[in-house]
């Protein structure tokens, strides 16, 4: 292997893979080098570009640490996460689609039962969420676990507070898991969630900065939902009417997901107390695909 040049490199990387005894990995690294190599053919990456790439790519690894993942960053502005979600969740048209799962889920979240309150002095205008989880032949799923997760009113999870960050412990805020009961059901209190921009001080920042793009998501609430039999869920409910539902920044909405968040006047609420602020209430149900039915 002598003397290659511009027109014969990309053929002598992919048969410098012969020995690669993972068909898997083989074939993965072989499209990789082929798109690599047109990409940079198509824009004719000058030298200059190429290490202003290595040191983005290098930023982005200094700032990831185990609380902040500059690299799912960068995945799900580009859309990639969002591709790779699609193309590996495609269900029965009555299922509930799933989107893009990001980085402030956390293992382990505390345990609430039906109709408590999970968020946990996180602050935010009270709300109301019930709904019921099903399978496609409308059969409800008794003791489903349900993970959920959210920002609190001015935009930040529980993980991102600097205090939490820096005695490297969370305090579990607006984030929790419950059960289905016996019919599917459940029901729990939160706070109304808000559009917020993701983390933007950072390389990813930067990219969307430069060409010409807000950080912004619309206000939503993560959801994963496992139950035995069937595929695990993984989601949000998007709040109607939130002006960035055509631009999320990580391109996650779908139709489907957006609910009205139905305002209330201060007054007796579901759960029998009576509150001097305004509150919400959301009701969504949720539909899971039977392991048995993937294509
Ligand atoms: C989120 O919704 O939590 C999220 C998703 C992608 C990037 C940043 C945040
Ligand atoms: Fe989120």
């Amino acid at each position: 292997m002598r003397n290659i040049n511009e027109d014969t490199i990309t053929q002598a990387v992919i048969g410098s893979l012969d020995k690669c005894e993972n068909p898997r990995l083989k074939q993965v690294m072989t499209s990789l080098v082929q798109h690599l190599h047109a990409f940079a053919r198509d824009v004719q990456l000058t030298e200059d570009e190429w290490a202003k790439a290595i040191s983005f790519l290098t930023e982005v690894g200094h700032i990831t640490d185990d609380k902040r993942q500059e690299f799912i960053l960068l995945s799900d502005t580009l859309g990639l996460s969002m591709l790779v979600t699609t193309q590996n969740n495609k269900k029965p048209a009555n299922c509930t689609e799933a989107t893009v799962f990001g980085p402030f889920f956390v293992d382990g979240a505390p345990v609430y039962q039906n109709g408590d309150d999970i968020a946990n002095g996180a602050s935010g205008a009270p709300c109301y969420f019930k709904g019921q989880v099903r399978g496609t032949n409308g059969e409800p799923i008794a003791n489903a676990w349900l993970d959920v997760w959210q920002s609190d009113e001015d935009g930040f999870y529980d993980v991102q507070s600097s205090v939490a960050r820096i005695a490297g412990e969370t305090e579990f805020r607006a984030r929790g898991k419950l059960q289905t009961d016996d019919q599917g059901f459940f029901n729990f209190r939160s706070i109304l969630a808000e559009a917020y921009p993701i983390p933007h001080d950072g390389p990813v920042g930067r990219m969307l900065n430069a060409i010409g793009r807000h950080p912004w998501r619309p206000a939503h609430l993560h959801f994963m939902i496992q139950a035995p039999g069937y595929e695990t869920l993984i989601t949000h409910v998007f709040r109607e009417g939130d002006q960035y539902l055509d631009s999320d920044v990580v391109f996650g909405v779908r139709s489907s997901l957006i609910v009205d968040w139905v305002p209330h006047e201060p007054g007796i609420t579901p759960d029998g107390k009576v509150l001097d602020v305004p509150w919400f209430t959301l009701d969504y149900d949720f539909v899971l695909n039977p392991i048995a039915s993937k294509p």
